[in-house]
């Protein structure tokens, strides 16, 4: 049976790369991306979302998400990595298709009562939709199958402060909430995507192997990568959003760790995520009242890139049963 995912995400160019896996995967059903704030504005990235939606000729609800974190005033949005338009200044025509009537949050809440036990919520920026949801229902932590998250770093720097990673910075204080609830929560931090770069000749063969998608990939990752080169050195870009998916196809190319996972949500540390193994002794009872989740904490980055390769190119060894 596929899994049936719903996409929390702020499109963003490694989102889009996300959205084609998830789209391509034999074992996936793209049911929905809920859109949020976070590289772009949510208007934005719902319109981003819509325009993908044309793009791909697939049929996923667009739920349109939060406009701001939770409780702090929101951090610049990220035009400097993922272009002014957050796809890397790739024009897509605009989509005639219109968002459902229901929130990120209220999207989230209906369709895991519609669905109950059957879905896999993928959460690939600022964690403010599913904060709202918790909020707003509580008892949806009973129907969802798992969260699997793209944020935070464990034993590695962050990407946007000494410490933190952009996803949670951009709502540490949903982030925590998340993560303080007691549903099957998966991580896939910097530690695990940090590792993985696409280069600009993985990007070409992709271009002749795939013409449609594969010359989407190219042409956006061209943003991206100047940003990497400028910014780390990397001879290629992170496909970071990836990585929350790869658990659902292909979850032996991680090395996983449960745990405890919370955020600090001010300070020089605001939004640095925080990792205690289970069984780990710690002398503040708050991490033994903590729910015990699992972190993605390393990597096969080879096996994923022939994965992610394979996949788009159309040649995913189970296309032929
Ligand atoms: C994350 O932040 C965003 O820039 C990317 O889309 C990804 O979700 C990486 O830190
Ligand atoms: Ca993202």
């Amino acid at each position: 049976m596929k899994h049936k995912v719903i996409l929390d995400t702020d499109p963003g160019i490694d989102d889009t790369m996300a959205i084609a896996y998830a789209i391509a995967h034999p074992q996936i059903e793209l049911l929905a991306l809920t859109t949020i704030f976070g590289n772009v504005s949510v208007e934005e990235s719902t319109d981003n979302a819509l325009r993908l939606m044309d793009f791909f000729e697939h049929d996923a609800d667009v739920a349109k998400g939060e406009t701001r974190p939770l409780v702090m005033a929101p951090n610049p949005h990220s035009y400097s990595v993922h272009g002014s338009n957050g796809l890397g200044e790739i024009e897509l025509p605009p989509s005639n298709r219109k968002p459902v009537g229901l929130s990120g949050a209220d999207y989230l809440i209906e369709k895991t009562r519609e669905l109950p036990g059957e879905i896999d919520i993928c959460a690939v920026g600022p964690l403010t939709n599913l904060a709202r949801a918790l909020e707003r229902d509580p008892t949806i932590v009973d129907r969802v199958k798992s969260v699997i998250i793209m944020g935070g770093s464990i034993y590695r720097p962050g990407n946007i402060s000494p410490v933190a990673e952009a996803n949670i910075w951009n709502d540490p204080h949903a982030a925590d909430a998340v993560f303080a609830a007691d549903w099957p929560v998966v991580l896939a931090p910097l530690d695990v995507t940090t590792p993985v770069v696409l280069t600009a000749s993985f990007f070409e063969d992709l271009r002749v192997e795939n013409p449609k998608v594969g010359t989407l990939l190219a042409d956006i990752a061209k943003f991206y990568t100047r940003f990497y080169r400028s910014h780390s050195g990397y001879n290629g870009c992170i496909p970071h959003d990836v990585m929350a998916l790869t658990y659902l196809t292909a979850p032996g190319v991680y090395m996983q760790k449960r745990g405890s996972l919370a955020v600090a949500t001010e300070g020089p540390a605001i939004g640095q995520t925080i990792f205690q193994p289970a069984g780990k002794r710690a002398a503040d009872p708050m991490w033994a009242a903590r729910p015990k989740h699992i972190a993605l904490l390393e990597i096969d980055a080879d096996y994923f890139i022939g994965d992610y390769f394979t996949t788009i190119a159309g040649r995913h060894p189970e296309y032929d049963k």
